[in-house]
């Protein structure tokens, strides 16, 4: 867990947030074991701000990843950051309910997926 979380860390450095002043970093692990990061992006329209799992998720997938076993999630402020909805909801189009999601702070903590998004919509209800 520790080098994921490494990685998060060092990826809030790359943190665009002038707005929020919020800066927070993810990182992704696939199953053959790369490292995605990704950072927070804000928008002078707030609306477009990229989320930092987003980032990571998103990089990965161009790359052609699509099964991913571990996520780490760090804000410089170490608060226990958890992904919002709209990143669980993300996610979860990947991700299994058992996937791990550590998140930063002075115990840190462990969830999956499944505990922070129960119930969710997943591609299979759309299948006809
Ligand atoms: N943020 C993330 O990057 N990930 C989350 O899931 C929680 C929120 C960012 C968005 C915004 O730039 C800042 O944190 C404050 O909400
Ligand atoms: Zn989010």
């Amino acid at each position: 867990m520790d080098d994921l979380m490494d990685a998060a860390r060092e990826a809030v450095e790359a943190s665009y947030a002038p707005y929020s002043e919020y800066r927070v970093g993810a990182a992704i692990e696939t199953v053959d074991g790369t490292v995605y990061t990704g950072c927070n992006i804000e928008n002078a329209n707030y609306s477009n701000s990229l989320h930092a799992e987003e980032v990571a998720i998103g990089s990965a997938v161009r790359d052609g990843h699509r099964e991913f076993v571990r996520l780490a999630v760090s804000s410089d402020k170490r608060d226990g950051v958890t992904p919002c909805g709209m990143c669980r909801q993300t996610l979860a189009e990947f991700c299994d309910d058992d996937l791990p999601i550590y998140t930063d702070g002075e115990a840190g903590a462990e969830y999956t997926l499944g505990e922070l998004l129960p119930t969710t919509i997943t591609p299979g209800h759309l299948d006809r």
